[in-house]
C-alpha cells in the first residue's frame, strides 16, 4: 500500500494548477445514462474515483475511454440496471445512478452504499424524492430495488441542501412528466455545472445554484460536450498548502468565487490573497490569527475544507473553535494531529485548536478519509523531521498527483511504494 513520505519546513513558492472537480465530473458522468451517444468530457482528473465510476458505467454496457484528461462515454443498449455492491462500496457517489436509470429505464437495483468514515451518510432524501416522483422502491439483501411506471414531477423540500440527493433529482426530474421544483436545493458549484451539462442536453432545468430548482420534464436528451470545472477543494487545499509554510503560491485554473468563504477566513486571520478570474494566490505570511469557522452548506464554509483549515489554525496565534455541521464523524484527522503534537480538545461536533507555531513534529499517521489525508500531508509540510502518512489511497481518490504539485512548488515530499 502506498504511502507519502514528507520531510517538514520547506517554503512552498511558486505557480500551480488546479484540475477538473472530482464532485461535478461524477454526477456528470453518471447523467451520460440519460442519454444515448457518445458523451465528451474535458478537464477530467485522473483519479480512482473516476475510475470507480468508469468501471460501473462499463458494467452497465457503456463504453469509456479516457487519456489525456479527456473522457469519452459511449451509452448503448444497457445491460443490466444492477450497480453492484463491489462497484457502489468504493464509491458512494455511485447512488447518484439511481435517477438516472429510474428516469431512462424505470428500474434500478442499487446496492445501498452504507456507512463510511465520517458518518452515517444516509440517502433517506434521495429514496424519499424519487417516492415523490412516482417510484416505489424495497430495500432488499442490501440494495435498493425501484420501480416507476413513469416518472411524474411533484414539489421536493428537502430537510437539508443535500448535494446528491438534488443531483439525483435534478437527473431523474430531467426525463419526468411535468414540472419539479426542488426546495431547499443544495447550491454548491457542481450542482451549476451538473445542471449546465443537462442544459446541453435538452434539459429544461432553472434556478440551478439557488435553494429553489424548476426542472421541466423533457421526452429526450441528446449527447454533449463539456468541461468540468475546476475543483475548488484541491485549490484550496494548495492554496493553504502555500500559506502555512509561509510561502507564496498562486494556483491557476480555479475560481475563486467557489471558495469566497476560505478566502474569507484566510484574509481575516491576516494572509494576503489576491483573487482573479482565473486564480487565487498568496503571499508570504509569517503570523497568522487563530479565528474560528463552521462548515455549513454551500456558499458558506465547506466541510471538505475543514481538516486542511484546522491544520493551518494549529500554525495562527491564539485559539480558535472549528465547528462541524455536515457530517457528525469528520474530526477523524484530530487524532492524527494530536499525535504529531496538536493542541486539539475535540467534543462531538466542535474542535478547540490552540494554535502554537512550528507545534508538530512530524511522525507516522494513518490517512482515514480523503479530506483527512490531505490534512494530514499539510501537517507534514510544516510539521519538523519525517511525517510518513499511510493508506494514502484515500488521498488518490480526490487529488491527482498531489505529491508532484507540491514538490514543484519545493515541498520535500516522496510517494513510497
Ligand atoms: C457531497 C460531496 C462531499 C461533501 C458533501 C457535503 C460528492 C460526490 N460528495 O456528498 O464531498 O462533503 O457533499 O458538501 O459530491 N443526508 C441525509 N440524507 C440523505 C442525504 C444526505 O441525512 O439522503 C445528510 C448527510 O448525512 C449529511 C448532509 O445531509 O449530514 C449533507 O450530505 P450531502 O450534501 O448529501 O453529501 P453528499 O452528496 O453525500
Amino acid at each position: 500500500m502506498d504511502k507519502m513520505k514528507i520531510i517538514g519546513g520547506k517554503k512552498l513558492n511558486g505557480e500551480v494548477s488546479a484540475g477538473g472537480a472530482k464532485n461535478a465530473a461524477l454526477p456528470i458522468l453518471f447523467s451520460t445514462l440519460l442519454a444515448d451517444g457518445e458523451h465528451v468530457f474535458t478537464n477530467v482528473p485522473d483519479l480512482r474515483d473516476i475510475k470507480s465510476a468508469m468501471l460501473l458505467l462499463d458494467s452497465f454496457g457503456c463504453e469509456t475511454h479516457f487519456a489525456n484528461n479527456t473522457l469519452k462515454v459511449k451509452v448503448n443498449k444497457i445491460k443490466t440496471i444492477e450497480a453492484h455492491y463491489d462497484l457502489v462500496r468504493k464509491m458512494r457517489a455511485s447512488i447518484l445512478c439511481l435517477g438516472p436509470l429510474l428516469a431512462r429505464h424505470k428500474k434500478a437495483k442499487v446496492s445501498l452504499p452504507g456507512g463510511c468514515a465520517i458518518g452515517s451518510r444516509p440517502i433517506n432524501y434521495h429514496l424519499d424524492a424519487l417516492t415523490l416522483l412516482k417510484t416505489e422502491h424495497r430495500i432488499e439483501s442490501g440494495y435498493v430495488v425501484a420501480e416507476t411506471t413513469g416518472l411524474v414531477g411533484d414539489r421536493v423540500i428537502f430537510d437539508m441542501p443535500s448535494v446528491g440527493a438534488t443531483e439525483n433529482i435534478m437527473m431523474a426530474a430531467s426525463l419526468a412528466k411535468g414540472v419539479t421544483i426542488i426546495e431547499n436545493a443544495a447550491k454548491e458549484p457542481e450542482i451549476v455545472d451538473l445542471a449546465d451539462y443537462l442544459i446541453k442536453m435538452g434539459a429544461n432545468i432553472e434556478g440551478a445554484g439557488t435553494s429553489i430548482i424548476k426542472i421541466t420534464g423533457v421526452d429526450s436528451l441528446s449527447p454533449a460536450e463539456h468541461s468540468i470545472i475546476p475543483d475548488r477543494i484541491e485549490a484550496g487545499t494548495l492554496l493553504i498548502a502555500g500559506a502555512i509554510t509561509g510561502g507564496s503560491v498562486k494556483v491557476n485554473n480555479c475560481d475563486p468565487t467557489h471558495i469566497e468563504a476560505l478566502i474569507a477566513k484566510m484574509r481575516e486571520s491576516g494572509f494576503n490573497i489576491e483573487a482573479g478570474a482565473d486564480f487565487v494566490s498568496v503571499t508570504e505570511t509569517s503570523n497568522w490569527k487563530a479565528i474560528d469557522v463552521t462548515t455549513a452548506p454551500h456558499p458558506a464554509f465547506p466541510t471538505d475544507l475543514q481538516a486542511q483549515y484546522m491544520v493551518l489554525m494549529t500554525q495562527a496565534e491564539g485559539s480558535s473553535i472549528v465547528t462541524e455541521t455536515i457530517f457528525e464523524n469528520r474530526f477523524m484527522h484530530v487524532q492524527e494531529l494530536l499525535r504529531m503534537g496538536a493542541e486539539l480538545s475535540p467534543k462531538t461536533r466542535v474542535c478547540i485548536v490552540r494554535g502554537k507555531k512550528g507545534g508538530l513534529n512530524g511522525a507516522p499517521v494513518m490517512a482515514t478519509d480523503l479530506r483527512a489525508s490531505a490534512s494530514l500531508v499539510l501537517a507534514g509540510l510544516v510539521a519538523e523531521g519525517e511525517t510518513v502518512v499511510n493508506r494514502i489511497y484515500h488521498l488518490d481518490r480526490g487529488y491527482e498527483k498531489l505529491e508532484d504539485k507540491l514538490s514543484n512548488l519545493g515541498a520535500s515530499i516522496q510517494r513510497i511504494e
